[in-house]
């Protein structure tokens, strides 16, 4: 296969998306393009829907350098198996393009993505928007149109036992590039909820764009249920982000209000017995096999995911709520209380 593939002009399909976009990069510069871009596919996605696969991840390594309280990635079997080789991606990918797969947005995970920088630089080519989830250790890579999703987990010391030692201060020195485009991204648990302002007061003027949370989702069959905060703490702790959002913060607190109302006990079962991503995604794992029913696997427990996604994918589905949301962003934006 990847003898044929040699003789094959290898790389991302050209369409006519593409040329329209590198005229237009020439005529009006390329920031401005993908701005349009951009509203031309939130157009195109609500008038139409989102295409099965326009977003998803791909764990483009079994390997990490951290092995986290919280994770559940291994939960699986993967290290046993041989992850595909940097060829072998590249095959995955082409073969994908014989189909109507959209090549839209992809989050690199893993394992630690960064392990394979030189993949992932081959990989993005075919995606129109990228995003690599890092634990942070490894010095990132100059890619200034990726957006970097680092994970932080509480203040110093609160990291570093749930990560390791000395991961902290490696996140800090890796994180301090203002020239890309990075957000700070902490699972909330049982442990760490009490960090979580002194964690927004500690990265907000260090040059990152902004503060993504997620809560922990208990994982069958590993020894972490004692993280999960149980549902009266976790609807405290979303109305603790929805007051700091409001009052104090505003859009640098990058979840948007409604997805953290969503996520509450009274409605999040909803969200998540249906869930909208689960659905519309793709995820493959580090051999490349479509991994069910999302990046977190078979072991992920539904009822109880603290996972944003489902929730910003099922606001979006609802057009009133979400034009509500644009209206009060707005408004924080403009308003005296705005964080900047
Ligand atoms: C599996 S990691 C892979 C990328 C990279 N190694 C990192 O740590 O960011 C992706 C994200 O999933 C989060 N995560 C891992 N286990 C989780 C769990 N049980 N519930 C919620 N998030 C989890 C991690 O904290 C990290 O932010
Ligand atoms: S660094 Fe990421 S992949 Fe590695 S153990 Fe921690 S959460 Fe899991
Ligand atoms: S764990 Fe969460 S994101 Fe994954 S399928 Fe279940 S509800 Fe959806």
């Amino acid at each position: 296969m990847i003898n044929t593939l040699e003789k094959k002009q290898i790389g991302p399909k050209r369409t006519l998306r593409d040329k329209v976009f590198d005229y237009s990069s020439q005529k009006i510069g390329k920031e401005r393009t993908k701005f349009f871009f951009k509203l031309y596919d939130l157009a195109r996605f609500d008038l139409f829907g989102k295409p099965k696969g326009a977003i998803g991840s791909i764990d483009i390594t079994n390997r990490c350098n951290l092995r986290c309280k919280h994770c559940y990635f291994y939960a699986h079997d993967y290290e046993e198996r041989p992850e595909l080789s940097d060829d072998e991606w590249i095959d995955k990918l082409e073969s994908l393009k014989e189909t109507d797969f959209p090549f839209y947005q992809c989050s690199w995970i893993g394992g630690e993505p960064l392990l394979r920088k030189e993949l992932i630089e081959r990989g993005m080519k075919y995606f129109k928007s990228n995003l690599v989830a890092t634990n942070g250790t490894i010095e990132l890579p100059n890619w200034p149109d990726v957006n970097f999703y680092m994970s932080v987990d509480g203040k110093k010391d609160m990291h570093d036992t749930i990560r390791g030692k000395g991961c902290h201060e490696r996140i800090k020195k890796h994180a301090n590039r203002p020239e890309l485009k990075i957000h700070v991204s902490m699972v909330i648990n049982k442990m760490n909820y009490q960090d979580i302002e002194y964690f927004i007061e500690e990265w907000k003027d260090v040059g990152v764009k902004g503060c993504l949370f997620q809560i922990h989702t208990p994982i069958k069959g590993l020894k972490n249920d004692d993280l999960w905060p149980g549902w009266q703490l976790r609807d405290e702790i979303l109305d603790k982000l929805l007051r700091l959002k409001d009052d104090k913060y505003g859009d640098f607190i990058g979840v948007p209000s409604l997805v953290l109302k969503l996520m509450k006990s009274d409605k999040c079962k909803e969200v998540t017995r249906n869930c909208v991503f689960k659905e519309v995604s793709f995820c493959l794992d580090p051999q490349g096999q479509i991994k069910k029913p999302c990046m977190m696997g078979p072991y992920a427990d539904c009822l109880r995911c603290g996972c944003v996604l489902p929730f910003h994918m099922w606001a979006l589905e609802d057009k009133w709520l979400m034009a509500r949301e644009v209206f009060m962003s707005l408004r924080r934006k403009l308003g005296k209380k705005a964080f900047r």
